[in-house]
This record gives structure tokens, C-alpha cells and sequence, in this order.
């Protein structure tokens, strides 16, 4: 295999082949980031959930290994899949299943039953019922034991919600240093609730606390996740961050999958979400992405301490994930986000950054330029190829004859450039934008050509600040500090390598650029 297939990521994690969606236990351990997805082992749709796994040692490298968690009864008879949860290093063996001074690492899934049966345990489950179960290994990851004893340690949802059985999932498990104790976040998807939970041993699980519905409830809430970071600046305050998959009920101008955040406390029971971050209305939301390809976000469990928190999410979309024209694979991880906290304007602003090992792929073509005005129409550039990271930043303006209504940088375009996608800001709606109206081939579904936006305001500087990934079949935007993300799959032809500048109505003004190209993390 050598990935370099029609669209195949080149440093973004994908499967050599068949469907993945979600990232599960995302855990580093033994100077190892381990990465674990969903994955069906038959195909490129979704089916027989399985865990797939892969390893890195800098978040940019990955090498897929085999399956860990494979669906129970595969291929024949599946009475049991591995839906979403997560994963962690017990270093002190709470869970007892470490043997000889070796620490086990412990994933808890959701156990998604398509049959009524009664389990090992003893334990009877309905048809279609989803439970919590956890599994261990002892081999830093590669292979795992189901704790069949027990399983599923979550058996039913909490009641009054016990007729939610078949809407109850995807735990994501973490130590909470000071209660000294495991903790557990689930979902009650259709409710838009999340249901948390603790325990001293990984293994017995008692009802904490619930939180929700607030703000988006479009669709279902799905994977839960939550963590602790310090504010910038202010390193004696720290706060809690919920995060949780919406589908469908993304951000406004998408379609599908979406993925929304609450900062708040959270003492070892109970989370609650600051006044501030509450909207009355329950549609508005503090919006992760506001593309149409970033969900079931994850983050690390096991960095060292005082590192900042690191997220990968599924960059696809339910909408028309199993439709996009890739083979033979589908989906792949977005590039790891590094999050962090930080007053902006008064109020605390959750902000993402690339995590830093991208740096490792990047190579010497680089295009460096700065202009005092671009002028309106289109400025060539040099063409970047297909695989490339920008930093695009120039003055914001306030409308004015002779000044830009938009400004945008056209990527993966074709010669005659009526294939590209652009991206940009809007000077008079204050917002970036990703184009993928004529990006390529968009006919696998009816929502997939179009325009998303989200608000920047300029920083102190009064400038506007771009980050742009770009891969063979991707584009991610960072605009600002990092306090706005869109993130988008575009499939354009593989000659598609043009780009240039676009500025409309007007000039746009001190313009600086900088292109550096991204070699194939595979080889
Ligand atoms: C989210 C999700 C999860 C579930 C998994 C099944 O994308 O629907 O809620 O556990 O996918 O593959």
C-alpha cells in the first residue's frame, strides 16, 4: 500500500481500507499515542462495529494496526459491536486486571447488542439495547479482553430513563485527580442529556449526576467529552470543558453532523455550565467547528501533566459520509487540535491550534510574499500543489468604495480555475468562509456543494489571521488565535493544483502569504 490513491489524506490518519468513523480511546501511553477508531472490517459502509487501531509517536505519523476490538460473532452471527467510548492507562491498577507489575490499559465502549440474549454474566440484554462494557489489555494496546465476567458493567440507563435502552452511549472515562476517582460521561442521545458517572475501580459504576438539554438539540447528542484546562494568563483558574456531537443540528449554513461546547465546573459529580455559556433560546450554541466535517471530537487521555489538551475528530459527516467517493477506504481524522483557554473581549474563549508536529511533514517549497494592496480581481500564485499549509493575513476594513467586499485565497484549483475552493473572509458580514461550491466532485449528495461561514472579528492589530490545512482531500481553517475552525472535504481532481488571490469589489490591504508544502506522512 503506498496511499496515494485518489484523494488519500496524505498527514491526516485514514484507514488503508474500509469505513472508520469516530475516534475512541484516544489514550498516550509508553511515549505512545494510541488512536482507536470505529471501524467495519468488511467494507466501506458502516457495519459490524469494530475498534480499529492505530499508533504514533508525534501525532503525524501513523501506522494502522490490527483490529483490537473485533466485532463479537464476526463475520457470520455479530451479537455484539463496539461502539464509541474510550481508554486509559490504570497505572495504579485499580481495576486489578494489571498482572506482574504490568499496567493495564482498560477501554470502556458501548456494547450495542442487535440481539436479545443473555450474556456470560448472566446479564440479559434486549434487542438493539447499548450497555457500557470495558475490556483490558496488557500488551500496551495490542490485543484485548472483554471482561465477560461482568460486562456490561453500565448495564441499563438510570431510571426514570430506563425505556432509553437503545439511546444510551458512548462513555468517555477519565481520572479526576481530586476526588481520586474514575469518572464516566454517556449520553442520552435522543434526551439530550449526558449522564455521568463514578467509580473507584473501572469496574463498579454509580450514577453522578446529569446535565442537559441545553442549547442545540437538533438532532442526537453523541459522544461525550470533557476535561480540564487552565485559562491563559491565569493559571490558577481552571475550567471544565464539555463537548458533545450533534446529529444532525450543526452550526447554521451545514447540514448533518455538528459538534458543540459548554465551559463550566465540574467537582467529580457534577457539571455545570457558566451563565454566560447558557443561551435561553436552546438553538444558538458555542459551535467546535463550524464546517461540516468535524464530529464525535476526542481528547487525550494520559499526557503528561501540564500539557495542553489534544483533539481529534472524525472529519466526515453522517449526512454523506458513506457516499464520499473515496476507495478503499472512507473518512479520516482531522489533524490533532491542541485546545486552550483564553480571555478574549471579557469572556473566555475556547481555542484551538494545530498541534505542532504537522511541522515534521512540512518541507522547503515555500512561496513567501507580502503585498502592500492586492488589487481587485485575481492575483496567480505559484501553484502549491496538493498538499500545503498557509498562513494568509492581511488588514481588516470597514466598507469603503474603493476596498474589498470579500477577500479569499483559491486552492486546489484546475487551470481554467472553474474547479476551486476558497477560502476567505467577508469584510461586511465579519465572517470567514469556505467555498466548496465548485470544488470538485459534489454529486454523491445534494448538501455537500456549498458555503460555510463563521464570525471573526479582527484582532487588536486589526488584522485577520488565516491558518489553512490543505490535503489531497481536506481543508481546515483556523482563523483569529484559534477561537474559530471550519473544517471541510472537498474531492477535487488530482490535476486540480492551481491557486490564486481573490478580491472582490475593491483592494485588499497588507497582505502577508505563506506557503509551506506537506510531504506524505505514509512514506
Ligand atoms: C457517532 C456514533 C456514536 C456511536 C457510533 C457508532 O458518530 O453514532 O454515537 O457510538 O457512532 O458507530
Amino acid at each position: 500500500l503506498n496511499y496515494t490513491e485518489p484523494y488519500r489524506p496524505q498527514y491526516h490518519f485514514s484507514p488503508a481500507e474500509n469505513w472508520m468513523n469516530d475516534p475512541a480511546g484516544l489514550v498516550y501511553y509508553n511515549e505512545t499515542y494510541h488512536l482507536f477508531f470505529q471501524y467495519n472490517p468488511a467494507g466501506i459502509e458502516w457495519g459490524n462495529m469494530s475498534w480499529g487501531h492505530a499508533t504514533s509517536k508525534d501525532l503525524t505519523h501513523w501506522e494502522e494496526r490490527p483490529v483490537a476490538l473485533l466485532a463479537r460473532g464476526y463475520p457470520e452471527n455479530v451479537t455484539e459491536m463496539y461502539f464509541t467510548g474510550s481508554a486509559v492507562a490504570d497505572v495504579n491498577n485499580t481495576s486489578g486486571f494489571g498482572v506482574d507489575g504490568k499496567v493495564p490499559l482498560v477501554a470502556m465502549y458501548t456494547s450495542m447488542y442487535p440481539v436479545a440474549q443473555e450474556l456470560p454474566s448472566g446479564k440479559n440484554v434486549l434487542a438493539e439495547q447499548q450497555s457500557q462494557s470495558i475490556a483490558y489489555s496488557l500488551d500496551d494496546g495490542e490485543t484485548w479482553t472483554t471482561y465477560d465476567a461482568e460486562n456490561p458493567v453500565i448495564h441499563n440507563p438510570p431510571s426514570p430513563y430506563g425505556a432509553e435502552f437503545e439511546n444510551f452511549r458512548d462513555p468517555f472515562v477519565f481520572w479526576h485527580e481530586d476526588t481520586q476517582k474514575w469518572v464516566a460521561v454517556t449520553v442520552l442521545a435522543s434526551l439530550h442529556k449526558v449522564v455521568i458517572w463514578s467509580s473507584d475501580n473501572l469496574k463498579e459504576w454509580s450514577l453522578a449526576s446529569e446535565f442537559g438539554p441545553y442549547n442545540a438539540v437538533g438532532g442526537v447528542w453523541e459522544c461525550p467529552n470533557l476535561f480540564q484546562m487552565p485559562i491563559k494568563g491565569h493559571p490558577s483558574i481552571k475550567k471544565w470543558v464539555l463537548v458533545l456531537g450533534l446529529n444532525p443540528g450543526g452550526p447554521p449554513g451545514t447540514v448533518g453532523s455538528g459538534t458543540q461546547y459548554f465551559i463550566g465546573d465540574f467537582d467529580g459529580t457534577a457539571f455545570k455550565a457558566d451563565p454566560d455559556n447558557i443561551h435561553a433560546d436552546n438553538k444558538s450554541a458555542n459551535w467546535m467547528d463550524w464546517g461540516p466535517d468535524f464530529y464525535a471530537a476526542a481528547s487525550y487521555n494520559g499526557l503528561p501533566a501540564g500539557d495542553d489538551v489534544v483533539q481529534i475528530a472524525w472529519m466526515n459527516n453522517w449526512q454523506y459520509g458513506a457516499t464520499i467517493p473515496t476507495s478503499p477506504w472512507r473518512s479520516a481524522m482531522s489533524v490533532p487540535r491542541q485546545l486552550s483557554l483564553k480571555k478574549v473581549n471579557g469572556k473566555v474563549a475556547l481555542l484551538q491550534q494545530p498541534q505542532h508536529s504537522w511541522r515534521s511533514v512540512a518541507n522547503h517549497q515555500t512561496l513567501k510574499h507580502s503585498w502592500k494592496s492586492v488589487s481587485k480581481g485575481s492575483t496567480s500564485l505559484d501553484s502549491p500543489g496538493k498538499a500545503f499549509k498557509i498562513d494568509l493575513s492581511f488588514a481588516d476594513h470597514d466598507s469603503d468604495k474603493s476596498l474589498a467586499s470579500t477577500f479569499a485565497i483559491a486552492v486546489r484549483a484546475s487551470s481554467d480555475f472553474k474547479q476551486e475552493t476558497l477560502v476567505g473572509y467577508n469584510f461586511t458580514s465579519k465572517e470567514v468562509f469556505v467555498d466548496r461550491r465548485n470544488s470538485g466532485d459534489g454529486s454523491f449528495d445534494k448538501t455537500f456543494a456549498s458555503l460555510y461561514h463563521a464570525p471573526l472579528s479582527a484582532n487588536a492589530d486589526k488584522r485577520i489571521n488565516l491558518q489553512v490545512f490543505v490535503d489531497w482531500s481536506s481543508v481546515e481553517v483556523l482563523g483569529g488565535q484559534g477561537e474559530v475552525s471550519l473544517t471541510a472535504q472537498i474531492f477535487p481532481e488530482g490535476n486540480s493544483t492551481e491557486a490564486r488571490l481573490v478580491s472582490t469589489d475593491g483592494v485588499t490591504q497588507d497582505v502577508r502569504l505563506r506557503i509551506s508544502g506537506m510531504d506524505s506522512a505514509w512514506h
